[in-house]
């Protein structure tokens, strides 16, 4: 498939979307830290009320205070008159002390008489004429201010408590408006932090789709793109959308263009080797010719006759193999039906005892018939490969053991052998084509050079039944196991 296909906005997301407050997002560092400033700039904003408040309510207070220092004075204390008597108007809890050159005259609280301990901190009070606060006993804090008049002193002092209670109320409501503040900040900011992201959230779903398709593995086409709405050129995510979109544009046209590139590698690949067998059929068949009616040429001749007929023979191979791996790469090449495997393995293992004959071959198949969906030339060669590998990359009385079995919905045949196992070098690579070992360390070396296509024909063939094989190989034990599907019962 090349060329875009029809492009779908991005459906439902499939992967696990981050929640608003989960760890780690974005939208949650953005609701708790705009929470947080508003929190910061309400508990200030309280505070700075607060102070004010009381500062205004002091000052009032004092007034108050000085007011009524001014009354009394005017009333002609300390000639036996008590503050309020016979003047009106004067605030409650006042509290009136006048002394005088022989010491004190009158201390009196809401005209009544107080106690010593009030008469004696009074006494104390330095006569500047500001106001201060102080803690008479057993009268609480009051707003005292001191006023000398010649050597006269006169103290008039105010209770605090009216001030301490509006400022408490002050408080209560400065904690609670700043309580609602805080979530309603919190409330807003969410809304407005979900809502904002939402079209980012959108991306990431687009970009999981897009990462969730095979590009590696042959899909050419990136059927997602980012909805059309959340690509407003004006906003970030808008931009990063239509990146995005490009960018998913030109991913696209190059896999386009590689996979076109592909296909044409690949039809010449299939066409050389397609043309290729007829002509080395031609040489190898008249190579054998000309050894068989000419039996008298020299030995040389003979030698080099066989050698042709060797090589053109082993050439045919190699392009039987890479015409298998281009036609299976270019699709499904096989000829799919209910295949009895039982006979199948039981024919390529004698066979591989007639060609190894110095090799001990075990066999072992289930008492029931196992029964794949399989292309029976395909698997045939399936295990013909692994059982030559067996043969010929392990010394002779290496003991190849095949089995077979059903398991779990698959078909499984498994050969393993005691050789000597896979060299380190290519053990990660075993079934990538033209792999092989150094050709000193298999006895393929004397006989038969090996191309290192068998098991990229194994690792093909197997997948294109929609099955896999995989290896496990130590000194002493290499194990292949092949799996492809059984095939449903009613079609057996
Ligand atoms: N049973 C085995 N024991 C040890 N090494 C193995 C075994 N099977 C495969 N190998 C190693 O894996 C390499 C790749 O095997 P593969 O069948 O793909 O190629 P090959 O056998 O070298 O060549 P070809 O099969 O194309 O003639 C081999 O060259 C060999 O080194
Ligand atoms: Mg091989």
């Amino acid at each position: 498939m090349t060329g875009p296909g029809p492009v779908v906005p991005a459906p439902a997301a499939s992967h696990p979307r981050p929640e608003p407050l989960g760890a780690g997002t974005l939208s949650r560092r953005l609701i708790l830290s705009t929470t947080a400033l508003v929190a910061v700039i309400a508990v200030l904003l309280s505070g700075l009320t607060a102070l004010t408040m009381h500062r205004i309510l002091q000052d009032q207070l004092d007034e108050q205070l000085l007011a009524s220092a001014t009354q009394t004075r005017g009333e002609g204390r300390g000639q036996g008159m008590s503050p309020g008597r016979g003047g009106p108007g004067l605030a409650q809890g006042l509290l009136f002390y006048w002394q005088g050159q022989g010491g004190i005259v009158q201390v009196e609280h809401d005209r009544n008489v107080v106690g010593e301990q009030v008469a004696a901190e009074l006494e104390r009070v330095v006569p500047t004429g500001r106001p201060e606060t102080r803690a008479l006993p057993s009268l609480g804090p009051y707003r005292i201010v001191g006023i000398a008049q010649g050597s006269q002193v006169m103290v008039v002092g105010l209770p605090l408590a009216g001030l301490t209670a509006s400022m408490a109320s002050i408080m209560v409501a400065a904690v609670v408006l700043t309580l609602m503040a805080i979530i309603i900040a919190f409330l807003a900011a969410r809304t407005v932090v979900e809502r904002n992201l939402r079209p980012l959230a959108r991306l990431a779903t687009t970009a999981h789709q897009v990462s969730a398709l095979p590009l590696g593995s042959g899909a050419v086409d990136v059927p997602v793109r980012f909805p059309a709405e959340d690509t407003d050129p004006r906003s970030e995510v808008g931009q990063v959308g239509i990146a995005f979109n490009r960018m998913l544009d030109h991913v696209e046209g190059a896999l386009g263009a590689r996979e076109g590139s592909e296909t044409k590698l690949r039809r010449f690949v299939a066409d050389a080797s397609h043309e290729l067998r007829n002509p080395l059929a031609a040489i190898r068949g008249y190579a054998e010719l000309t050894r068989r009616e000419r039996p008298d040429v020299p030995a040389t001749t003979a030698h080099a006759l066989e050698r042709i007929e060797s090589e053109s023979e082993r050439m045919s191979h190699l392009v039987e193999d890479l015409l298998l791996l281009a036609r299976l790469d270019s699709g499904p090449a096989l000829e799919i039906a209910p295949t009895p495997l039982s006979t199948l393995v039981a024919d390529a293992v004698s066979d591989a005892r007639a060609a190894g004959p110095d090799h001990a071959w075990a066999l072992s198949l289930p008492d029931a018939e196992v029964v794949a969906l399989a292309d029976r030339h395909r698997l045939t060669q399936v295990v013909a490969n692994l059982l030559a590998n067996a043969r010929t990359h392990t010394p002779a009385g290496t003991r190849v053991t095949t089995s077979l079995a059903a398991e779990q919905g698959w078909a499984v045949v498994r050969v393993s052998d005691d050789g000597p196992g896979i060299p380190p070098e290519v053990a990660d690579r075993v079934f990538e084509r033209f792999t092989r070992a150094d050709a000193s360390r298999s006895r393929a070396g004397g006989g038969v050079p090996s191309t290192g296509l068998g098991l990229a024909i194994v690792a093909a063939v197997v997948a294109a039944h929609g099955g896999h094989v995989d290896v496990r190989s130590r000194p002493g034990h290499t194990e292949f196991t092949v799996r492809v599907p059984l095939a449903p019962v009613r079609q057996i």
